[in-house]
């Protein structure tokens, strides 16, 4: 295995992630001690922006931490069935949100890789912390190069990292780890190639978390190239709106809440989830 951050551009996503305390992320996890770092599905209760002043921002707070939790449901509902002896990979693992719901839910083992140490460090310490550190494991290694064993994975997530790297060598590394049969799915942003290239809105995502929005073309090229075959390809856009609507009236509204919303209502942008099997 070569070095885990292999080009410039990897060292700077890395040195986001090591140096990211953002409130939108660490506010919400420590409701319930799921950290996530992506976006909410379903409808908000509008009560929550009405009520006392006071408790106002909190009840916003858990509202979105909700949506949150229900994007991973989601995501995880397109992995079953899992056994308790499978072994499942959560590549660009963050926090560790995923990676901890899914071995609530199937009690399965879950290895998690970051680029970034410090988000290794943490999630490693929520396994300490939740008596789960013998079946969830969190890695510093690079998705593109895991060094984890050929044929020995049931099932493989990425919930919102594919802007970060190249999908064909991603693909070519999931296809390598995947047993035949084996499930991927994945969340994740991607422009329209119906609308033409990049929008501005999209342009201003892509600046804001240094990453690079694939078309969403590009993903069933990828996938087709490296024996992934999908089976379920779901159009989430209008599923996660009402959380970007909710997030832009909440005191942890970051400033990307308009790009994201005028994207998705001008339909240069989607929220796709893509599952797909090993063959
Ligand atoms: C938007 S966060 C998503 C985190 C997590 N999947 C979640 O849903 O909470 C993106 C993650 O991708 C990781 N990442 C980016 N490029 C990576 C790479 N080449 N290998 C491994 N992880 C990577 C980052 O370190 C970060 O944890």
């Amino acid at each position: 295995m070569t070095s885990v951050l292999r080009t410039d551009y990897q060292r700077s996503v890395a040195d986001y992630w090591n140096n990211e305390r953002d409130p939108v992320n660490l506010r919400l996890g420590d409701i319930d001690g799921l950290y996530h770092h992506h976006y909410g599905l379903g409808e908000y209760d509008p009560s929550v922006l009405e009520g006392p002043a006071a408790t106002r921002d909190e009840r916003i707070i858990a509202e979105l931490h909700r949506l949150e939790t229900a994007q991973a449901d989601v995501l995880l509902d397109y992995l079953e069935p899992v056994a308790r002896e499978d072994r499942l990979l959560d590549a660009g693992s963050g926090r560790g949100g995923t990676s901890f719901m899914a071995n609530q839910r199937f009690g399965s083992f879950v290895d998690g890789v970051s680029i970034s140490e410090s988000q290794v460090a943490f999630a490693n310490g929520q396994a300490m912390e939740r008596g789960v550190s013998d079946r969830v494991r969190f890695h510093f290694r690079n998705m593109l190069d895991t060094g984890l064993e050929s044929g020995s994975l049931h099932g493989i997530w990425t919930n919102e990292t594919t802007m970060y790297v190249d999908l064909f060598e991603l693909y070519q590394e999931f296809a390598r780890l995947l047993r035949h049969g084996g499930r991927y799915v994945c969340i994740t942003g991607c422009y329209n190639d119906v609308t033409g290239g990049r929008s501005k809105a999209v342009s201003r995502i892509d600046e804001h978390y240094t990453c690079n929005i694939h078309p969403r073309s590009e993903y069933f090229r990828a996938l087709a190239a490296n024996g992934l075959v999908p089976i379920n390809v779901v159009d989430l856009t209008a599923q996660t709106m009402p959380y970007w609507e909710l997030r832009a009236q909440s005191p942890v509204a970051t400033g990307i809440e308009e790009p994201f919303l005028t994207a998705y209502r001008e339909g240069s942008f989607h929220y796709l989830l893509i599952a797909a099997d090993r063959i």
